[in-house]
């Protein structure tokens, strides 16, 4: 079976979010039981060629958006090690050369986005129709290839399956971008209440099977929770749902008996290196708090779903205890001001560090105690995931697949901490309890030794994947 996965980001080559480290996994996965995966995805400005071995291929095209034809040329990777599965890029300088993904160095998001993604999928059906690629199934993620289940809807033995990352970002597009698309769709497409087109409502609309990344989301998003009526309506014009699959993550690459950017390598039998690693972080970010004193991790976009008003509520208080904060991320320049004043008053407890850097999220992941992801809404998460394999405990909210993922602390049972609903007092009663049991170090430790021990590999979703492609045959 030929599965194409057609995603903006691809980690380890391009990366905004938790979509390219699924992208960047979930194929692999497939490929070891027994599938063939291509993965395809733009030639970004920032994709390091050169690192990553990735050549033009001997493929060449043109496609049609509106008036212009626009060419594209084709690159690849070559496969490493074991791994069979075959990445793709779709190269146009004048649209991909940039050295954001979705946004400049500003934040703000490319005017001609619409356009750039429209392209990108339509030289994916170029290739299907030209059978450079020959997919049963195209498997479509995020708005960004919304359009491709309704453009590739007449081709015969293929199967689209859509997976939605985050319901919240729709991809709207007005009259003037529907002019892009091929005439023969234009007619098909729904208009909004808002007066537009949403290619994420299209996707819902047209795909052979759609799903999310955790049961407990799709539950919410079938309920309506977070969901205009519009578009719970096409929700609900689908008899067979939206069906929930709970991501996995990449336990080679995030693993700390293995993980090469860690300073000490521990497992769950021998986790005298956590320590160390806790040490070299307070270090790194000149820290002067207790080594045994508590420290919680966040690794987070600054945004308000990912519930930093409910952190700021409590979070004088706990430093007052003595208890220390590492955040790393970037987004509003509201939060990440506050986060700035706060480092100002605790420098010796709160470091803060604006931007993303991968060596240092891995060292969170390894040297804190707590992670905190406090997240109103969260279609998977992968943070709390990476969490738990480094023994970092979470405190979450109950919501998507957060509440999926981490299981309710009471004695001798669960492998977190779970608020709900979603208030700072019930935040700040999650992590009273939490130091308490931390200071009970003979339960802590059987704590850290049931989270560490969880599976979150891929491969029991692959598995549910599977049954998806074939569950039309
Ligand atoms: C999006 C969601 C996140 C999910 C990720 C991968 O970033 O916000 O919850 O884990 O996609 O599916």
């Amino acid at each position: 079976m030929n599965i194409v996965f057609a995603a903006a980001e691809v980690a380890p080559f391009s990366k905004a979010g938790g979509l390219a480290d699924v992208a960047g996994s979930l194929p692999s996965a497939l490929q070891r039981q027994g599938l063939s995966c291509q993965v395809i995805s733009p030639l970004y400005g920032s994709v390091d060629r050169v690192h990553h071995r990735i050549e033009a291929a001997d493929i060449k095209g043109k496609v049609l958006l509106g008036k212009k034809t626009v060419p594209y040329v084709i690159f690849h990777s070559k496969p490493s090690g074991e791994d069979e599965t075959q990445y793709w890029f779709v190269s146009n300088p004048t649209l991909f050369d940039r050295d954001g993904i979705y946004t400049d160095a500003t934040g703000e998001g490319y005017a001609d986005n619409n356009q750039r993604f429209f392209f990108f999928q339509l030289v994916i059906l170029d290739l299907i129709s030209r059978k450079i690629l020959s997919p049963d199934i195209l498997h479509c993620n995020d708005h960004h290839t919304g359009l491709l289940p309704l453009l590739t809807k007449s081709l015969p033995q293929l199967r689209s399956v859509f997976t939605i990352h985050n319901f919240l970002y729709h991809g709207h597009f007005s009259d003037a971008d529907k002019a892009l698309l091929p005439e023969g769709i234009r007619n098909k497409l729904t208009p909004t209440q808002w007066d537009n087109y949403s290619a994420l409502l299209e996707a819902i609309t047209w795909s052979d099977a759609v799903n999310t990344v955790s049961p407990g989301y799709a539950r919410e998003l079938m309920a309506g929770e977070n969901v205009d009526e519009h578009s719970l309506s096409i929700i609900r014009n689908r008899p067979d749902g939206i069906l929930g699959i709970l991501n996995g993550i990449d336990v080679n690459y995030w693993n700390p008996e293995l993980d090469d950017l860690l300073p000490c390598n521990y497992s769950p039998t021998d986790r005298h290196g956590k320590k160390k690693n806790k040490r070299a972080l307070l270090e790194k970010l000149e820290l002067q708090a207790d080594v045994d004193a508590p420290l919680f991790g966040s690794i987070s976009r600054l945004v308000e779903n990912k519930g930093f008003a409910l952190i700021f509520e409590s979070i004088e208080d706990f430093l007052a205890d003595g208890a220390a904060f590492v955040f790393l991320g970037s987004g509003d320049p509201v939060i990440a001001m506050q986060l700035q004043d706060l480092l100002k008053k605790y420098p010796a407890q709160l470091a803060f560090y604006d931007g993303f850097n991968e060596k240092l999220a891995h060292l969170i992941e390894a040297g804190s105690d707590f992670f905190l992801m406090p997240s109103r809404v969260e279609p998977c998460g992968l943070n709390q995931l990476y969490s738990l394999q480094y023994g970092t405990i979470p405190i979450v909210n109950k919501t998507g697949g957060l509440g999926d993922s981490v299981e309710q602390w009471s004695a001798g049972q669960g492998t977190g901490f779970v608020f709900e609903p979603y208030l700072a007092i019930e935040l700040r009663k999650s992590i009273e309890l939490a130091l308490k049991v931390f200071d009970d170090k003979e339960e802590w430790d059987r704590l850290i030794s049931r989270a560490m021990e969880k599976d979150f590999s891929w491969a029991v979703s692959a598995k549910q994947y599977i049954e998806l492609y074939t569950s039309w045959k």
